[in-house]
C-alpha cells in the first residue's frame, strides 16, 4: 500500500499506527491528522510517520483512509474529505472505526457513487496489539480492498468478518467484553481482600490469573473442557462454580449482553 491516512490519531488511531509500524509498515506511507499540531509532532517523533494539518490533504490519493474520530464527528469529516476521495486517482477505501455509524449513513454522505466503505467494531485490547476487530464491508468494497483492510487491521489483533446486522451482538461480546472481564477481576480482588489477603497480593493474583486463563483460551481450547479440567469431584472449584451458577452468573451474562446489544441498536439509529 502506498499511502494510508489515519484521520484523528487519538487512542485508537495511535494504536493502529503503533501496530502498523511494529509490523514493519514503512512509516513514510502513513499520514496522520489531528486537531492539535503538538499531538501530530509527538506522533511524528514517536513513529517517524508523516503528519498533515489538513484532512483533505491527508486523504488525497490515499489507498486507505481510516477514520478514528468520535462517532458524532464522522458525517462532518466525510463531508470534508468526500470530494477529494471522489476525485482521487486511486480507488480509496474508507474504514470507519467509529461505533454506531452505519454504512448507509456514511455512503449517503460521500459524494462518489459506489464509494467503498468498511465499518469496524474494535475493542480496547487493540491498544496492546491484542484487539478483536470485527469488520463489516459495504457493498462497493472490492476483493483486493477487503484483503488490504484485513492485513492492516490484523497488525492490531484478531480480525473477524461479520455482517453489519451482527454488529450490535458483536458489540455485546467483543466490543464491551473487556469491561466484563475487568469487572470480574475487580470483584475477585475485593473478594480476596474479604478473605483476608492484602489488596496488593489479591490484585496480583487476580490479574495474573486472568492473563493465564486468557492465554489458555487463546489456544482455541473449549472453555467447557478447560473448566472441567480444573473441577475435581467434590473439590474446591466445583464448590465455587455451584455458588456462581446458583447466584445467576449465566443469566446475568444473557441479560447484560441483551442490554448492550439493545443500546448499540439505539445508538446506531440516532
Ligand atoms: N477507545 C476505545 O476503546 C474504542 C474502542 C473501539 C472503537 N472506538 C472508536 O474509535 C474512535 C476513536 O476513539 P478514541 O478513543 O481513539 O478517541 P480519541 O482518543 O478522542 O481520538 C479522537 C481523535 O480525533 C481527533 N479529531 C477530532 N476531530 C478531528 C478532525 N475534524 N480532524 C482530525 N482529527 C480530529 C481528536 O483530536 P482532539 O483531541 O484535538 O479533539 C483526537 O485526537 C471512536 O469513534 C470510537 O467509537 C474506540
Amino acid at each position: 500500500m502506498e499511502k494510508i491516512a489515519i484521520i484523528g490519531a487519538g487512542n485508537i488511531g495511535e494504536a493502529l499506527i503503533a501496530a502498523l509500524v511494529g509490523a514493519g509498515t514503512d512509516p513514510q506511507t502513513i499520514v496522520a491528522t489531528n486537531r492539535s499540531a503538538e499531538r501530530s509532532q509527538q506522533l511524528a517523533d514517536r513513529y517517524g510517520i508523516e503528519t498533515a494539518e489538513d484532512n483533505r490533504q491527508a486523504a488525497t490519493d490515499a489507498d486507505m483512509v481510516v477514520l478514528c474520530v468520535k462517532p458524532a464527528q464522522v458525517p462532518d469529516l466525510l463531508d470534508e474529505i468526500g470530494e477529494v476521495i471522489a476525485a482521487a486517482d486511486v480507488h480509496t477505501v474508507i474504514v470507519s472505526m467509529a461505533a454506531g455509524v452505519t454504512l448507509t449513513t456514511m455512503e449517503e454522505v460521500v459524494p462518489a457513487a459506489g464509494a467503498p466503505i468498511v465499518r469496524v467494531m474494535a475493542n480496547t485490547p487493540m491498544l496492546v496489539g491484542k484487539g478483536v476487530l470485527a469488520v463489516a464491508y459495504g457493498r462497493y468494497v472490492a476483493n483486493d480492498q477487503r484483503e488490504a483492510v484485513r492485513e492492516v487491521l490484523a497488525t492490531a489483533g484478531h480480525v473477524v468478518e461479520v455482517e453489519e446486522s451482527q454488529l450490535s451482538a458483536v458489540t455485546a461480546l467483543s466490543g464491551s467484553g473487556p469491561a466484563y472481564y475487568f469487572l470480574l477481576t475487580e470483584a475477585l480482588i475485593d473478594a480476596g481482600v474479604s478473605l483476608g489477603l492484602p489488596r496488593d497480593l489479591a490484585s496480583e493474583l487476580a490479574r495474573a490469573t486472568a492473563a493465564g486463563a486468557g492465554a489458555m483460551l487463546e489456544q482455541k481450547s473449549d472453555p467447557v473442557a478447560l473448566r472441567a479440567g480444573v473441577s475435581s469431584p467434590a473439590g474446591t472449584t466445583v464448590a465455587a462454580i455451584r455458588e456462581l451458577e446458583e447466584s445467576g452468573l449465566r443469566g446475568a451474562v444473557y441479560r447484560a449482553t441483551e442490554a448492550c446489544s439493545k443500546r448499540a441498536d439505539e445508538l446506531s439509529q440516532r
